[in-house]
């Protein structure tokens, strides 16, 4: 088992790396998910560091993930963009998809953005809806947290009693509403993939409390959570699994409908960012 000064060594090469690279402080950091990587545009870049220059930065093997760290400001706030993130069946582990958050975390991050393509299980979800995260379904095989602890991090048995920044999830009602775009509210089931549900699993994750499910997100929350960030998630619902009315779902249409509301979800971030 990695311990702690092994973890440390890591981060440390990671972090001096970016820092001889850009001397830029980033406060929030924003994750770009799924078809969502030009919601970049609205950032005045100032550095870039691809990922594959990181010290033991994972590689993402998946093509509609870029791969980079993006610094810049966003509507006046310095914000560190991960143009691609890291998912459980691309083979990595939970450490390895939440260490840039560690690393994200020691260049300045107070704040995580997360956004994500979701299957929607809520029957008053339609394809192209944003839905705002209010909590999430662990159903990975794992935690990143799971080892040794270090409790200047954060708490070895973390309370999850607000892991979705209340103050923030007010802020992106006010700024949806001012905005006139409508957003659902949900829970996001977060599991391994790479296979989509069958109606069997819709079904019951629809029973135990989901709205949304997708292969991303919870393992770099529960690292944003523990280091004692805040946290505000979003998912673009981009298909229904409804168990009693099942039909073909492609990986082009998933990522075309995240491409098509990608302008939405970049204002209603764009306008959150602003407010914090
Ligand atoms: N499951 C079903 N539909 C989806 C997913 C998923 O994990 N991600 C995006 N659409």
């Amino acid at each position: 088992m990695e311990t702690i000064a092994e973890f440390k060594e890591k981060l440390n090469s990671a972090v001096t790396f970016i820092r001889s690279r850009t001397e830029f402080k980033p406060t929030i950091g924003i994750i770009l998910g799924t078809g969502l990587g030009s919601l970049v545009d609205g950032i005045e870049l100032v550095d870039t560091v691809p990922y594959d220059q990181i010290p033991h930065f994972p590689v993402s093997t998946v093509e509609s993930h870029a791969g980079r760290l993006l610094f810049g400001n966003l509507r006046g706030k310095p914000v560190v963009c991960m143009q691609g993130r890291f998912h459980y069946y691309e083979g990595y582990s939970f450490k390895q998809i939440a260490f840039p958050v560690r690393v994200m975390k020691a260049l300045g991050m107070e704040t995580l953005i997360v956004s994500n393509a979701a299957g929607g299980m809520n029957p008053n979800f339609r394809p192209g809806d944003i839905m705002l995260i209010k909590d999430h379904i662990n159903f990975f095989p794992g935690n990143p947290l799971i080892g040794p602890n270090d409790n200047a991090w954060g708490d070895r048995f973390p309370d999850m009693y607000e892991t979705y920044t209340f103050a923030l999830q007010d802020i992106a009602r006010q700024v949806a509403l001012e905005q006139k775009l409508p957003m659902q509210t949900g829970v996001y089931l977060g599991l391994t993939g790479p296979c989509l549900e069958t109606a069997a699993e819709y079904r019951f994750f629809r029973t135990i409390g989901a709205d949304a499910v997708g292969m991303s997100t919870v393992p770099e929350v529960l690292v944003a959570h523990h280091q004692r960030n805040r946290v505000l998630g979003f998912s673009i619902v981009t298909d229904m699994g409804l168990a009693d009315n099942m039909h073909p779902c492609s990986l082009e249409d998933v990522i075309g409908t995240a491409s098509r509301t990608e302008p939405k979800l970049r204002d209603l971030i764009a306008g959150c960012v602003e407010r914090m």
